[in-house]
């Protein structure tokens, strides 16, 4: 799920890098909104390198470096986030969002996104006791925002009383609170439509080594796979996650089973397949080993070239296929050229129930980002699914097993 930050000009606005830090700790994605102001007191780029998004530093761009994509970004922002947070939300940004100003970036997202949103406040005392304050905070409750209430004690500018950033765990327990409440309250994710079903899932990337230091691998996050499985526990699965090399948390609630190499995948997938009764392979598999590993670190062999020898990794998918009883197996595709007919084939060759298909080669999507944009290949035909974010093709993905599992049902 993908949250805004909002991060206001004030002396808390160091905090919302620990707040970034912990959002994404919690496997959320977090799009980090900074007003002018705020850029005075911590760089865009602290949150860059924490959040591995772009920073929006203003709706028409930084200086002199557009940093939107569009004239319109802050409306694909408003339409792609789950949840805005405000941390730390001055009382400028209160009055404006209480009276629908819209004059920068932040402001102008408030207006355009219908997520839900949590504020939390920090400021002076004697701002935040202000009957302007109070009366701005009293008609953002009403209209149904979380407001994390400022704690009391010694404020930076030398006076006592309340006005300081809650602490940065209650900020997020906050979120979570909202992001959960919507999940119970969204249609598609309240489906219990995987209850007493195992699902095995796998995620990431395996890696071949070369050497005691250097390896073979691929810029799998994990973030397609860790998606589906948290959509699958979600929907009331027993959910065993396998997973490779990545570069976010995995969901909690499931058996989670760490593994590198493309063997010790194939170990773990054939050790946990028999109980399973959906199988979904979204790792990113490598398909060439070194023959040999060399034992010490490879050294340097001056100007000339080395050549590595590769013998191909067995194909775990190919071979559950073979031994599947009752599993209804699903496979992805990386795919940068013919990217249905190559799809097609292998859903034939591996003898799929479906293969999930992303044309790798276009930017945004695919290894390592935030959404992704599939065509679902069954025997029955293909399903195009636009880009959006890897949580809601999860569901999709998900959608069409349960279609599959009530097609051999005889279920219409
Ligand atoms: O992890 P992210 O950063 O979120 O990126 C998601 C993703 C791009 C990795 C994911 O959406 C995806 O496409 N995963 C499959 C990538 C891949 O390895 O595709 P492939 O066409 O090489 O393999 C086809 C299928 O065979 C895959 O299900 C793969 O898991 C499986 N395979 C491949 C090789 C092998 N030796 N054994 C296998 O089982």
């Amino acid at each position: 799920m993908k949250i805004a930050l909002g991060v206001c000009g004030g002396i808390a606005a160091y905090k919302a890098a620990e707040i970034c830090r912990l959002l994404q700790e919690r496997g959320l994605s977090v799009q980090v909104v900074m007003t002018q102001a705020a850029q005075e007191f911590v760089r865009p780029l602290t949150f860059a390198a924490l959040s591995g998004n772009k920073v929006i530093t203003g709706l028409f761009g930084g200086e002199g470096e557009p940093n939107l994509d569009s004239a319109v970004e802050h409306i694909g922002v408003a339409q792609g986030i789950d949840a805005l947070l405000v941390a730390p939300a001055t009382a400028d940004m209160l009055a404006k969002f209480a009276h629908g100003l819209a004059n920068d970036f932040l402001s102008t997202l408030y207006l355009a996104t219908t997520a839900p949103v949590i504020l939390a406040p920090a400021m002076n005392v004697n701002m935040w006791q202000h009957p302007a304050t109070l009366a701005n905070l009293e008609e953002l409750r009403g209209r149904g925002h979380s407001i994390v209430a400022p704690g009391a004690g010694y404020l930076a500018c030398g006076m006592v009383g309340a006005g300081r950033l809650a602490e940065n765990e209650l900020i997020v327990e906050a979120v979570l609170a909202t992001l959960d409440a919507r999940i119970q309250s969204s249609s598609f994710e309240r489906k219990h439509d995987l209850e007493g079903e195992t699902v095995l899932i796998t995620a990431g990337a395996t890696r071949e080594p070369i050497d005691p230091v250097r390896f073979i691998g691929n810029r799998s996050s994990g973030k397609m796979g860790f998606a589906i499985a948290a959509s699958a526990k979600q929907r009331g699965a027993q959910v065993v996650l396998i997973a490779g090399v990545t570069t976010v948390p995995p969901p909690s609630g499931v058996e989670l089973v760490r593994v590198e190499r493309t063997e010790e995948m194939r170990s773990a997938v054939l050790k946990h397949f028999q109980k399973a009764s959906i199988v979904i392979k979204a790792a990113a598999v490598a398909d060439y080993r070194p023959k040999a590993i060399a034992e010490q670190k490879m050294k340097r062999q001056g100007t000339g070239s080395v050549t590595l020898e590769l013998e191909p990794t067995a194909d775990i998918l190919g071979e559950i296929s073979r031994l599947r009883t009752r599993q209804i197996i699903v496979g992805f595709a990386a795919e940068t050229e013919h990217v249905l007919e190559n799809a097609r084939q292998k859903l034939t060759a591996k003898m799929l129930d479906a293969i999930v298909v992303n044309d790798v080669s276009q930017p945004g999507i695919g290894f390592e980002s935030d959404e992704n944009a599939v065509t679902i290949v069954t025997r029955a035909g293909e399903e195009q699914v636009p880009r959006m974010s890897k949580r809601k093709v999860a569901e999709r993905v998900l959608d069409a097993v349960v279609e599959l599992m009530r097609s051999r049902a005889g279920v219409s």
